[in-house]
């Protein structure tokens, strides 16, 4: 029943993924052509991103109607045909639902704000007060202003996490939380296999009369989350996938502290099946003017926590490396630079399909794409990038400041378009695609990495038939090596099947003694013989099978 540990996810964020129709933005008939790609790689679920009509202010994540398909993306029979599709090649189908908050343009809001009395109105939180002074001084994310808007008709003020079109829903009201069940019962019934559940960790409220406590000014996330009912709205969550057997439910768990994090997937708890968890992350996004990649230690540190705390209330891990809010995982945690990237990319995708826990590939990673190289401001797309600009005024200092920390870390470094060519515009599109897709190295697209057997993609499809095969790396144990500043060194075993996994994680060769001995086979993703030599290349990657 649990299938969903056995399985690798693939993150679609359908607007890059590919076009089908020349308007330059990417649509679920281009998911469907590209189906058979997804089953070569052994994927055996999509994930896809919000697929809901809405304003794109968010770029999906502010639908105004749960049970559409936004039009740039298709309709709902070409949902059923991808499901149909999907699922003949094996494929299961994930979507991405918003709970937590609607775009201020759905109907829901939209009568909500225009009158106290309307029947939505207590679907959203409201407070009030004079239109000088918010209810307390709670920040919203993407910008540095507060998390309430003040609204005229009603004269109160509405709170909203993210940007001001993001208004968040009362999950104390009984009928939201019954429609929010229906949307789930709409999807599951076409089919769909279940839900990522954006950031499902902020659907309880913390009590809203008092301010952030001072703890939590700089990254008030973990305020936010793990409200009082949270738990409890969780399990009805949970009782409507019920009705639908099989299903699963992968919450993203922003905000959320490790130590509690059992509390929901461990499986007797019955809330989620799978959470993202963001220890490991958080390593990548610190304030730096120049970014500098994680320490190994660190990078060690986060997966063996994680690990160790789920594994302890026999929960199951959930492994990623990138997604669409962040910067590619090749320059967060490789080293993207020419010499280095395919053999980086082979390095961190092996860690992706070995590691204890449900892997998910976000799109691309599977070719070692690299952040996409913006140049002026005007070439962004993300609104926490404008914002952020807007905020810094005519301040140049503060602008600079904007700008390369976009170019770096921000989410659209790793939104561009999937390269499947290497042409101007990477096969994704015969139009002008809707984000910058910026020239690159030959070599790091879908269609010549087909046709050598040493690429990143090659080693991807190669590592995840070894994984299918392998109960030892599914779901055998998981137990770390000491190998040195530059090594990072596990084993997964399982009844006599045992693998050890020697990642260097450097750009110098490295010694790594004895931990090549004895082996009965081995993997290496430079293409050599790892008996040959017992010092491994810059970010080798080898398998030995013990
Ligand atoms: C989630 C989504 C992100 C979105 C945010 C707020 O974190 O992954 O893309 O911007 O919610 O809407
Ligand atoms: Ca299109």
């Amino acid at each position: 029943m649990s299938w969903w540990r056995d399985a690798v996810i693939y993150q679609v964020y359908t607007r890059s993924f590919q076009d089908s129709n020349g308007d330059g933005i990417g649509d679920l008939e281009g998911v469907i052509q590209r189906l058979d790609y997804l089953a070569a790689l052994g994927v055996d679920v999509i994930w896809l991103s919000p697929l809901h009509p809405g304003p794109n202010i968010d770029l999906g994540y502010d639908g105004t109607d749960y049970l559409q398909v936004a039009p740039e993306f298709g309709t709902l029979d070409v949902v059923d045909r991808l499901v149909t599709e999907a699922k003949r090649r094996g494929i299961r189908i994930m979507m991405d639902l918003v709970l937590d908050y609607t775009s201020t343009a759905h109907p829901w809001f939209v009568q909500a704000r225009s009158s106290r009395t309307s029947p939505f109105y207590d679907w959203y939180i409201w407070r009030d007060g004079a239109p000088d002074q918010p209810p307390n001084d709670w920040t919203a994310f993407f910008s540095s202003g507060s998390a309430w808007t003040f609204n005229q008709p009603t004269r109160s003020w509405y709170l909203h996490y993210f940007t001001v079109d993001q208004p968040e829903l009362n999950w104390a009201n009984p009928h939201l939380r019954q429609a929010m069940h229906d949307v789930m019962r709409f999807w599951l019934s076409r089919g769909v296999a279940g839900f990522r559940l954006d950031v499902i960790s902020f659907l309880s409220k913390p009590p809203l009369d008092q301010n952030l406590p001072d703890e939590f000014r700089s990254a008030p996330g973990r305020f936010y989350a793990n409200g009082p009912e949270l738990h409890a709205y969780l399990r009805e969550i949970r009782a409507v996938l019920d009705e639908f057997p099989g299903t699963v439910a992968l919450g993203e768990g922003f905000g959320i502290d490790l130590a509690d994090a059992p509390h929901f997937v461990a499986p007797q708890r019955r809330e989620l099946d799978l959470m993202f968890l963001f220890n490991l992350s958080a390593l990548t996004f610190a304030e730096t003017a120049e970014y500098r990649r994680p320490d190994l230690a660190q990078i060690r540190e986060a997966l063996e926590r994680v690990d160790t705390i789920l594994s302890g209330k026999n929960a199951w891990p959930t492994v990623f490396l990138g997604n669409h809010d962040v910067a590619r995982m090749l320059n967060r945690f490789g080293n993207p630079e020419a010499p280095y990237r395919a053999a980086s990319a082979k390095l961190l995708i092996t860690l992706l399909l070995t590691l204890r826990g449900t892997p998910v590939i976000y799109q691309g990673d599977e070719i070692g794409m690299v952040n996409t190289r913006f140049d002026t401001i005007g070439e962004f797309r993300d609104i926490a990038v404008w914002n952020a600009w807007t905020g810094a005024g005519s301040d140049e200092a503060a602008r600079n400041k904007v700008l390369s920390r976009a170019r770096q870390v921000g989410r659209d470094t790793g939104r561009g378009a999937v390269r499947w060519t290497g042409d101007t515009r990477a096969g994704f599109t015969t139009g002008t695609p809707w984000i910058k897709v910026d020239p690159d190295l030959p070599g790091f697209s879908v269609a010549e990495q087909e046709d050598d057997d040493e690429s990143p993609l090659r080693w991807t499809r190669r590592l995840s038939e070894l994984r299918r095969a392998s109960p030892a790396l599914r779901s055998g144990s998981l137990d770390w090596l000491e190998a040195g500043p530059q090594i990072l060194c596990f084993e997964r075993g399982r009844d006599a099947e045992r693998w050890r996994i020697i990642l260097n994680w450097s750009d110098e060769p490295a010694d790594c003694g004895n931990l090549l001995a004895n082996s009965r086979a081995a993997l290496s993703s430079l293409a050599r013989e790892p008996g040959s030599s017992p010092a491994l290349g810059p970010w080798e990657a080898v398998l030995v099978r013990l």
